[in-house]
């Protein structure tokens, strides 16, 4: 990846001056502290930056000088997007790794600070990868509701479907704080309410577990979809390829795990240029 960019927007035809810019560099504009592990934060967005909600970019900070060199790299990760096309903001949610070499610095950013993001979104958890279908699941765990984040407040996603079931499975109840609250908030956002119609939040089934600390409902919502406990507390059908659509964004392991279920259902991985029935993403940690 290019880390320095050359310009020579200056530069004449006869003395041709070769500057280096600086990285993509944005404002941060808020953060908030949800856990110890757990923080959310608010930048800048780019003028001329489109994204389709659910996609990722690479964001981060300028590294330590090289001792020898004295030159600083940037230290970039991939983020999802939390916040929807629309907003005129970026929004990210991020868990902070003491010894991660870019969350143990990035969890101290202050509203002014600048970070570097890269304005190039891509990814899978995106509505053109998927076909038509009734309902649409998002299966999240950890930080892996980011994308949902973005998801759940865009448009389209009640336009494409009757019923929209969110997932979300962390190890203790603060963690589930996050999306929680943003879901609650949808029901009192007038902008949403006017735009996607009033009451579209109704589509909503949130569905929060827990395995590590006592909740209403605990445990993996894989064993659970086993069971056929979750299908019994919504009120909806085994999941199957004619009605369902999936998203699936979370740590490796839960990734692979639900891949296999979802398969076992009958549901077929998609892709933007493939549409089919369920798409998966990995969460990005430091
Ligand atoms: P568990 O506590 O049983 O490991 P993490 O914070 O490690 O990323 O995990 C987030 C949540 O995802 C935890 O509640 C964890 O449960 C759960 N999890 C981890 N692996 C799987 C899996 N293969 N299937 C379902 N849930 C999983």
């Amino acid at each position: 990846m290019t880390e320095m960019r050359p310009v020579t927007d200056q530069a004449t035809d006869a003395t041709p001056v070769k500057k280096l810019a600086l990285p993509d560099a944005q404002t941060v504009t808020f953060v908030k502290h949800w856990t110890d592990r757990l923080f959310s934060f608010r930048v800048t967005r780019p003028a001329s930056m489109r994204f389709r909600s659910g996609e990722f970019v690479m964001i981060g900070l300028m590294g330590d000088p090289d001792p020898k060199t004295g030159k600083q790299k940037p230290l970039l990760r991939a983020y999802s997007i939390a916040s929807p096309s629309w907003d005129e903001e970026l929004e990210f949610y991020s868990i902070k790794v003491q010894d991660g070499p870019l969350t143990s610095r990035l969890q101290h950013i202050q509203p002014g600070d600048a970070i570097i993001l890269r304005p190039k979104p891509v990814g899978t958890l995106v509505h053109d990868a998927l076909l038509p279908g009734k309902r649409i699941w998002f299966f999240a765990t950890g930080t892996g509701f980011a994308p949902f984040a973005s998801l759940l407040r865009e448009p389209q996603t009640y336009e494409d479907y009757d019923e929209v079931i969110i997932t979300h499975t962390c190890r203790e109840v603060g963690e589930l704080q996050y999306g929680r609250e943003l879901i609650e908030s949808l029901k009192t956002d007038e902008m949403l309410n006017e735009l996607i119609g009033e009451g579209f939040w109704k589509k909503i089934k949130y569905y929060p577990t827990t395995t590590r600390e006592e909740s209403p409902k605990m445990g993996r919502i894989t064993d659970l979809m086993r069971k056929g406990e979750v299908f019994a507390d919504l009120g909806v059908p085994q999941i199957n390829p004619v009605e369902d659509r999936a998203m699936v964004c979370g740590n490796l392991a839960f990734n692979l795990e639900i891949k296999e279920m979802l398969e076992g259902y009958g549901l077929v991985e998609g892709a933007n240029s493939n549409p089919q029935h369920y798409v998966v993403e990995k969460a990005f940690l430091d």
